[in-house]
């Protein structure tokens, strides 16, 4: 079986609320494809930040492959502009609805947890969570805090060796355990799809490392002896491996981020 990939393709950065430049993106990507077969397509999440646009460009790849297989990543949790009011100030009713609306197109499976088999190969997804170590560098660090909530209200939180409380939308030490949950049994899969990392690649070196990797990654590898995990999260692109899993990412990225971007295949 032929797998192609891609990850973090942000479309609103390149056609927002526009079907003639959602169009003109899936065809951009389609040719910069090498392989001549489309048998399955493999996108681990950070696909955009409003949900129609998301769904009306995964169902244009869904035409040319026969199947499709994609997670979510932290920017498809964001609420921007009307979304705040549209999802109660919850990233999960966003999800919940991205996930109903993918159900019509029949060929697409929308991993959150599950794992499914298909043509004899086990795949494995969700978005996965890294861990937070101190809420201020957190708050500091990522838009995250900013754009992702799970109520209306802020939480707000004073360190012992703070001055000031730290405000935040949503609890990432929850989602960070919820997203643990689905993983921690797991024995047994061909393909896992995460969002973020399974790996530290060490991106900045400093505490900001902790936001672009799993740190129960290698664990899992080493239980599930996977022959690939794809992933995304880090828009930098890597073919390397762990052990003897393969590890993929193939990042669009934001525009200019990857001038070499080419839909990848790997055989499984
Ligand atoms: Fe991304």
């Amino acid at each position: 079986m032929t797998i192609d990939h891609f990850t973090d393709p942000h479309i609103d950065f390149y056609a927002r609320y526009n079907t003639q430049k959602i169009n003109a993106l899936a065809d951009r990507l389609l040719n910069t494809k090498t392989t001549p077969d489309f048998d399955v397509l493999v996108i681990a999440g950070d696909i955009g930040h409003y949900n129609d646009d998301n769904v009306y460009f995964l169902s244009l790849l869904a035409k040319h492959y026969k199947k499709v297989f994609v997670t979510w990543g932290n920017h498809d949790l964001y609420l921007l502009g009307n979304y705040k009011e549209l999802y109660n100030y919850n990233s999960f009713n966003r999800l919940k609805d991205l996930k109903e609306k993918l159900q019509n197109i029949p060929n697409l499976t929308f991993l959150d947890g599950e794992l499914v088999e298909y043509q004899g190969i086990t795949f494995w997804g969700s978005g996965l969570w890294y861990e937070v170590a101190s809420l201020s560098h957190w708050a500091d660090y990522m838009n995250d805090v900013k754009y992702i909530f799970d109520r209306k209200e802020k939480y707000i939180f004073t360190l012992p060796y703070e001055w000031y409380p730290i405000e935040y939308r949503f609890n990432p030490y929850e989602l960070y355990e919820r997203e643990f949950k689905k993983i921690e049994k797991l024995d047994y899969a061909d393909v896992i799809i995460s969002h973020i990392p399974p790996i530290n690649f060490g991106v900045s070196g400093d505490m900001g490392d902790n936001y672009y990797f799993v740190p129960y990654g290698e664990m899992i590898i080493e239980r599930v002896k996977p022959k690939m995990w794809i992933f995304g999260h880090t828009h930098i692109k890597r073919d390397l491996k762990f052990r003897k899993t393969r590890l993929i990412c193939n990042p669009l990225g934001y525009p200019d981020e990857n001038r070499e971007f080419k839909i990848e295949s790997v055989e499984v």
